[in-house]
């Protein structure tokens, strides 16, 4: 029976990466059902509200999302849809792999890299409280709790240890903030107690940030709140290649969202230019979550053949190719690796 999964196709660059990635899964031989919803601009122009009712009802149905960017109007009082969505379904991880795809030159990094962030994914500053004190001063708070420091630094170990990886460094700046990075910390310590044969180091984040562009392949599994997540993702992702590389995936105990890490690229929307790499390879994440492990292993074998062939590439990864352009040239990637298999059935 097929799986339903739930389809946001988002703003900007969205619908074009998530066109081209249900045509690669569905080539890949997945057996998928898409519920199709929107949220983004498009749902506040046409119902009124940037996460409909429906969206909701869908990812309660289906427990699992895939999802291209939305994007989230800066002033008017909006809450960002990916902060909504993850406090809702408490999706305390942010998951994010990122690797070098073979062939590909970039400009920062010659060294093979495969490094994890687990960033915490429903407090911090994300928490969304501000106010003004009086005119011309306004305070933002920063919110760091036990218990959701503790999931994310046990996530980060756990997935260490299930997958025979040697070191985890937690990111902070609790040299300045002691309370509130000091608790993450404490945490990520007391974690990494449990897990003995694992590495644990700690970084102050302008080191890390610093670290990473010397020497990227110094680092294993990652582990940061919030913020500092945001911004050590967009920095990894230039080191391997750009936003249209990284892949993403949100997940909690019950539901998971997978979508890359970029946004809605208004710069190249509805040019056929997007890169679907990033999203592809969430929906890699997503195939390999839900037990179509067959169907994962033919989608990301595509990607790195069409990468190492470097015929067929965007723009953002040096190439000339458009979106579609590259989407069928993993699709028929995929076909030239299944059809002598499906000859022999
Ligand atoms: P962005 O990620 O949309 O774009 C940054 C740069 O990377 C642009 O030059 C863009 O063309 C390029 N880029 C991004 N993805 C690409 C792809 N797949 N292929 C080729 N080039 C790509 O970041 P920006 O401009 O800061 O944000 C634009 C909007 O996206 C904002 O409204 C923001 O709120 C939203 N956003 C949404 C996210 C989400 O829904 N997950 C995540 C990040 C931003």
């Amino acid at each position: 029976m097929a799986r339903q999964i739930t389809l946001i196709p988002g703003d900007g660059i969205g619908p074009e990466v998530a066109d081209a990635t249900v045509r690669a899964v569905e080539a890949a031989g997945a057996s998928i059902e898409w519920e199709r919803v929107e949220a983004g601009e498009h749902a506040l122009a046409e119902y009124g509200r940037l996460i409909p009712d429906e969206v909701y009802a869908s990812l309660e149905a289906t427990r699992i999302g895939l999802k291209g960017p939305t994007a989230t109007p800066i002033a008017g009082g909006h809450q960002s849809i990916n902060v909504a969505l993850r406090k809702k379904l408490g999706l305390y991880v942010n998951f994010r792999p990122v690797r070098m795809l073979p062939g590909l030159k970039t400009r920062y990094c010659d060294v093979p890299l495969d490094m994890v962030i687990f960033r915490e994914n429903t407090e911090d500053l994300y928490a969304g409280l501000e106010h003004e004190i009086i005119p011309g001063v306004v305070e933002s708070l920063k919110i760091i709790t036990h218990n959701a420091s503790m999931r994310i630094a046990r996530a980060s170990f756990e997935y260490a240890r299930h997958e025979g990886r040697s070191k985890v460094t937690a990111i902070h700046k609790a040299n300045i903030m002691k309370l509130s990075d000091g608790l993450f910390l404490k945490c990520c310590r007391e974690v990494s107690a449990e897990f003995p044969e694992i590495d644990y180091q700690e970084l102050i984040v302008d080191n890390a940030c610093m670290q990473l562009v010397m020497r990227p392949e110094k680092f294993d599994i990652l582990v940061m709140p919030n913020l500092y997540g945001d911004i050590i993702s967009d920095l990894a992702a230039g080191l391997v290649g750009g936003l249209g590389i990284v892949p993403g995936a949100n997940m909690g105990d019950h539901h998971a969202i997978f979508e890359a890490v970029h946004g809605t690229a208004p710069d190249i929307a509805g040019k056929g230019l997007a890169n679907p790499t990033a999203l592809m390879q969430s929906a890699v994440l997503m195939l390999e979550h839900i037990g179509e492990r067959e169907p994962a292993a033919r989608l990301q074998a595509a990607l790195r053949q069409v990468y190492a062939a470097g015929e067929h590439l965007t723009g953002d990864v040096g190439g000339r190719a458009s979106t579609a352009e590259f989407t069928d040239a993993v699709i028929a990637e995929i076909a030239r690796v299944r059809e002598p298999a499906e000859v022999g059935d």
